[in-house]
């Protein structure tokens, strides 16, 4: 089993939105998808509607996910861990106890050569279309980092 966690800041626009795609692209009989925020404001919070409306026209319902806090347990309980952005990267590696918690943690933009920018745009205080552009953006990096997966396998 590989286990795969998704990390933004609030847990409600875009690692709700990487986990559902990375989920919707992968076997559940060999990968566990997740998600979480470094930050506790919005824990227990279904999505952002503006995020849920858009995996919905891509046909995907992340409806029922519910905003969770990162903790450092979830060094223990995954293998790859991404980051939206530099900050949240931050976030997570102040957490980490060693080099093997180091180690399992990616800026998620780092696998997709065709952009410049690394840091996934924040699109809390955007409108539609900039929730379309992230989940563009994430659905084309899932599908280089699951190439990647394949040829480790
Ligand atoms: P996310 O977006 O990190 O992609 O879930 C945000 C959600 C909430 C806030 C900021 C970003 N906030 O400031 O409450």
């Amino acid at each position: 089993m590989t286990r795969i966690l998704m990390v933004c800041l609030g847990n409600i626009c875009r690692s709700p939105l990487a986990h559902g795609i990375m989920q919707s692209k992968l076997p559940t009989e060999h990968f566990l998808v997740d998600s979480a925020g470094t930050a506790a404001y919005h824990v227990g919070n279904a999505p952002d509607r503006r995020s849920i409306t858009v995996a919905k026209k891509h046909n995907i319902d992340i409806s029922s996910q519910s905003a969770r806090q990162f903790t450092v347990l979830d060094f223990d309980a995954f293998d790859y861990i991404y980051a939206m952005d530099q900050s949240n990267y931050a976030n997570i590696i102040n957490l980490s106890r060693n080099n093997d918690d180091i180690a399992k943690v990616k800026l998620f933009l780092d696998a997709n050569e065709n952009i410049q920018n690394k840091n996934m745009p924040d699109p809390y205080y955007g409108d539609q279309s900039d929730f379309e552009y992230v989940h563009q953006l994430i659905n084309e990096t899932c599908d280089i980092l699951i190439k990647s997966f394949n040829h480790k396998t």
